[in-house]
């Protein structure tokens, strides 16, 4: 995790790169899974900054999973968000805790990425959501990132939309892939 030690806090400074027309997108792919207690989990979530705008927007209970503290640390002690320590490979949390997951922009630095979705089904309840917002590594400007990350020793384990609906299907989350904009994709799925 030594990239995001010394790089939080530019994260702090900049994570909130939340458009109004974006978090209105990502509300409106969790609604239809938050049931009565309205409970997402934001994995990898760093500075909380798009758990806290989904909170207003949506009423939502958001709980910030991440291994970093120096990421987790903007998150205000006394706001309606809660930072936990902690990977997505092996979370603090009972089965079906939660109404949705929500993933962005970390699930390429998850070490074991079929241990992360094993870990979204189990506190994620039957019928509940995962959305994985993810960049495709296919063109040269997306193959360079995946060399700069790797040379920063992070896994850079990307996936084209196709692999992605591929592999969450294969570990048990049936969904689909849809462009959000430039190299942005987008996976929402359902937990059998
Ligand atoms: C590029 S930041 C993205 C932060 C935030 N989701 C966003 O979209 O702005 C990636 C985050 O993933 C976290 N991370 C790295 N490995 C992780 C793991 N195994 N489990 C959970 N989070 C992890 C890092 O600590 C970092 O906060």
């Amino acid at each position: 995790m030594g990239f995001f030690n010394w790089a939080a806090p530019a994260f702090g400074h900049f994570a909130d790169r939340w458009s109004p027309e974006s978090i209105d997108e990502i509300s409106g792919w969790l609604e239809p899974y938050l049931g009565g207690e309205r409970r997402v989990l934001d994995v990898g979530g760093g500075t909380g900054a798009l758990a806290s705008r989904l909170s207003e927007s949506t009423g939502a209970r958001v709980t910030v999973l991440d291994p970093t503290p120096e990421m987790l640390r903007y998150i205000p002690d006394d706001g309606p968000i809660e930072g936990v320590v902690g990977t997505a490979e092996a979370m603090p949390f009972p089965d079906d805790s939660f109404d949705a997951v929500i993933v962005t922009d970390a699930f390429h630095h998850f070490r074991d990425q079929p241990g992360a979705v094993s870990e979204f089904c189990r506190v994620v309840r039957t019928g509940g959501g995962v959305l994985v917002v993810e960049l495709d590594p296919a063109g040269v400007v997306m193959r360079l990132i995946v060399l700069g990350e790797k040379l920063l020793g992070e896994p850079g384990a990307f996936f084209t939309p196709d692999a992605m609906c591929e592999f969450m299907r294969v570990h048990g989350i049936a969904g689909n892939c849809a462009v959000i904009r430039g190299v942005s994709y987008r996976f929402v799925g359902t937990v059998r």
